[in-house]
């Protein structure tokens, strides 16, 4: 398949559905090929670890509606010691020990959504897993983890799953209608929610971020509303996505789902393994603002924008023998899906405790839980997940449309 072919199918609905043999056909060419001029899509494991640590490269806001202003204002786009000063500020709340404490919240979360799924699924009806899982899990870590009362949950779903659209590829001068209500909305919210804490402090991130921004004026108030706001973008959707296409993957195997569900020792390796083979976030992006050379790729010319595949990455035959079988047993995994370099993800250490514990609960509790028809995916480049996920959570007979007793 030519470049310009492999880029169109990225671009359709097929390629976002399986974006696998497109990433392979780009590879073919090179680790990062040029699509155009100033412009580029790096597809190779090793050219994506090296650009992401390499300092040339930036990353870079179009801040030209209300979310994209907001994420333009935020850590994640925002570079050098601007970056620096606000990542530090907000990576203690992230820290291993930190996050190592929340642990048995998680793992009571984690039980108490099982059990329910179980509930709903106990008289044979389908569920949808995304629904009653993927979702409600994350966001009860992160409003916990913001100090936002449970009330409020579905709301803030809502509203971040809408402002994902920022992230996505698009045309210049397009709009992000939804996503730019969205961030109205929780920009109010946050803006509120600052207001009563400064009066009121809690034993929560938000406090702990106004403390810090009181007490030396290092974070101004709109870096801070641009960052709970980012939080909740980068911290929700992604962590969704791993639990439902992890999900996926183990239903699909059940030799190994039931290993880790009798073992759950092994969910670190199994994590790192669903992880690569599923990113849930499968693209970034990076601004060339010089001439860069990458080791065994093709020159990036100055004032280029690079795609950076990370679920192409995760793929790469030269980095992972036979990369679209699952196998839980890889030697050192280390998945791109995090990113590398100063940005690399700041709730690395939370998504991966919750899935950690998550998959071995699931598995030791719904031994059963199978497929029951077929996923929807979202249409998305960016962020790759199901929209929803059905699930039997008991094996029962059940009628075939012949009306004859089958098990499906
Ligand atoms: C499976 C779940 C997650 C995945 C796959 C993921 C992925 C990523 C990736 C790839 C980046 C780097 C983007 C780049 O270099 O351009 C990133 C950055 C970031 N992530 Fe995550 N993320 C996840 C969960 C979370 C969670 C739970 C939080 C926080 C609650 C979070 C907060 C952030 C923040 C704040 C950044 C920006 C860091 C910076 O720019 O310095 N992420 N994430």
């Amino acid at each position: 398949m030519l470049i310009g072919e492999a880029a169109r199918v990225l671009a359709s609905p097929a390629g976002r559905e399986d974006p696998y043999p497109a990433y392979a056909a780009l590879r073919a060419h090179g680790p990062v090929v040029r699509l155009g001029p100033g412009f580029y899509a790096a597809t190779g494991y090793d050219a994506i670890s090296a650009l992401l640590r390499d300092p040339r490269l930036r990353v870079r806001g179009w801040p030209d509606g209300p979310a994209s202003r907001l994420v333009a204002d935020s850590l994640m786009k925002s570079n050098g010691t601007g970056h620096t000063r606000v990542r530090r500020l907000m990576a203690a709340a992230f820290a291993p020990r930190q996050v190592e404490a929340l642990r048995e919240a998680v793992t009571a979360q984690a039980v108490r959504l099982a059990d329910y799924l179980a509930h709903l699924g106990g008289s044979g009806e389908a569920v949808d897993f995304m629904d009653e899982f993927a979702y409600p899990m994350p966001i009860r870590v992160i409003c916990a983890l913001l100090g936002v009362p449970a009330a409020e949950q579905q709301w803030f779903r809502e509203r971040a799953q809408e402002m994902t659209e920022v992230l996505e590829p698009r045309q210049p001068g397009s709009h992000t209608i939804a996503a730019d209500r969205a961030a109205t909305e929780l920009e109010a919210y946050f803006t509120d929610l600052v207001r009563s804490r400064r009066n009121a402090p809690g034993d929560d991130l938000i406090s702990a971020l106004i403390a810090t921004h009181d007490a030396d004026g290092d974070l101004s108030t709109r870096e801070l509303i641009a960052n709970l706001v980012t939080l909740l973008l980068a911290g929700f959707e992604t962590t969704a996505n791993l639990l439902g296409n992890g999900m996926g993957v183990l239903l699909d195997h059940p030799g190994p789902a039931s290993r880790l569900g009798a073992d759950p020792g092994l969910a670190d390796a199994y994590v790192e393994e669903l992880l690569r083979l599923e990113s849930p976030l499968q693209l970034t992006s990076r601004w060339a603002a010089e001439e860069v050379d990458i080791d065994g790729a093709d020159r990036i010319e100055a004032n280029s924008h690079i795609m950076v595949f990370l679920g192409a990455g995760n793929r790469d035959p030269d980095r992972f023998p036979d990369p679209d079988r699952f196998d839980p047993f890889r030697e050192s995994v280390q998945p791109l899906s995090f990113g590398a370099g100063a940005h690399y993800c700041l709730g690395a250490a939370l998504a991966r405790l919750e899935a950690r514990i998550a998959f071995p609960v699931l598995l030791a509790r719904l031994p059963a839980m199978e497929r029951a028809g077929e996923a929807v995916r979202r249409d998305r480049t960016t962020f790759r997940g199901y929209a929803n996920l059905p699930v039997y959570t008991e094996k029962l007979d059940r009628p075939t449309l012949l009306g004859l007793p089958g098990t499906r």
